[in-house]
């Protein structure tokens, strides 16, 4: 049996930095090209924030249109979470400052860190709050400048990720027959070591040495990773359609974090899933770690491929190990 959560999703809205980077734009920055990039990865061109902007503002923006579009005044907002893994800074956390820009004056809030499955996790402990009854709007967020952690000169890791943010409305659901009808995560914590950023916390704060050693960068085996998401993916996404009766077969559209198209190609083989029922945005948008999954949510809706009823697997690997599925009837 699954663990339904009494709450649904009722807006998206996505923000990027209107800055297009190209394949072709990098060649001019790293040794690398076109043909590789799209090749192993999928990704075309990713967008990259100015200096001075952070994750906040594009977690605020992308609220700000999701706010608008419902036409919802931001004081009828009570929760706030933010999943990132560049926050602004350490403290604050990143929805203090999100709640300060878009004059949520009622909402409390928190960051959540799980990186490439940061968007999952929020999603589940936003919805939790609202399903209890105690909640009524909450605004989950996935927000990253990925770019102010990129290694320009590690090749293998500063292609991939770009920056972004998404956000979606919770609310209480108002039938049996929609909203989050299970969710699962897991964490495998050995695999911490394949991708991290090695220094800026507590264990190794900034100094001289750690900068000089390039220490507060992303750093990742790859094809660790790789083998790790794309049979997690896949046992995942088997495991929580089979606890509630479903096959692949009854999916209307998965919905994917994009970090290699290869991956996503790799589990959909799996499940036996055609095209027309994955969302895939990396060629446009690349890695945005926590944003990935409200945009691509957003260009399903955009492109008329998300219907109130359809069944709906949101599916992620990242950092940590970190996993996760939520499984729901999609309410509008
Ligand atoms: O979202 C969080 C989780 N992250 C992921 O899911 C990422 C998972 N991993 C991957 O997507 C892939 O492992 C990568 C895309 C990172 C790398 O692909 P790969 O097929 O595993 O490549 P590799 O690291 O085994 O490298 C193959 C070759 C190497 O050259 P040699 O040693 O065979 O001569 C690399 O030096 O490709 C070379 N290479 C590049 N060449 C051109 C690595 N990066 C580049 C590059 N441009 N950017």
């Amino acid at each position: 049996m699954g663990r339904r959560i009494a709450a649904k999703i009722t807006g998206v809205a996505g923000y990027v930095p209107p800055r297009v980077v190209t394949n072709f734009d990098l060649e001019k920055m790293v040794d690398t090209n076109d043909q590789w990039i799209r090749t192993r990865t999928g990704i075309r061109e990713r967008h990259y924030a100015d200096a001075g902007v952070g994750s906040s503002h594009l977690g605020a923006e992308a609220a700000r249109k999701l706010l608008a579009a419902k036409g919802v005044p931001s004081e009828q907002i009570d929760l706030i979470v933010v999943a990132t893994v560049t926050p602004d800074m350490l403290f604050p956390a990143t929805a203090c400052l999100v709640q300060d820009r878009i004059g949520a004056k009622n909402a409390w809030g928190f960051d959540l860190s799980a990186a490439c499955s940061g968007f999952a996790y929020a999603l589940t402990v936003g919805a939790q709050f609202v399903g209890a009854g105690t909640h009524k709007k909450a605004l989950v967020i996935g927000s990253d400048v990925m770019t102010s952690i990129l290694d320009y000169q590690d090749r293998a890791t500063c292609v991939l990720f770009g920056d972004g943010a998404g956000a979606v409305l919770v609310e209480p659901v108002t039938s049996d027959n929609e909203g989050i009808l299970d969710f699962a995560h897991d964490v495998d914590g050995s695999g911490g070591c394949n991708l991290y950023m090695p220094a800026g916390g507590s264990l190794k704060p900034a100094s001289l040495e750690t900068v000089e050693k390039r220490m507060h960068y992303v750093h990742q085996e790859g094809a660790q990773v790789f083998k790790y998401a794309v049979r997690r993916m896949s046992e995942l996404a088997v495991q929580i359609l089979e606890r509630n009766g479903f096959t692949s077969r009854d999916l209307a559209l998965v919905v994917p974090h994009q970090a290699n198209l290869r991956i996503i190609q790799a589990m959909q083989e799996r499940l036996g899933l055609d095209d027309s029922k994955i969302i895939i945005n990396i060629d446009r948008f690349g890695n945005t770690t926590a944003a990935t999954i409200p945009l691509a949510l957003m260009d399903a809706l955009e492109q008329g491929r998300l219907h109130k009823g359809d069944l709906v697997l949101v599916i992620t690997v990242g950092a940590g190990y970190t996993t996760g599925a939520i499984l729901m009837r999609w309410a509008y």
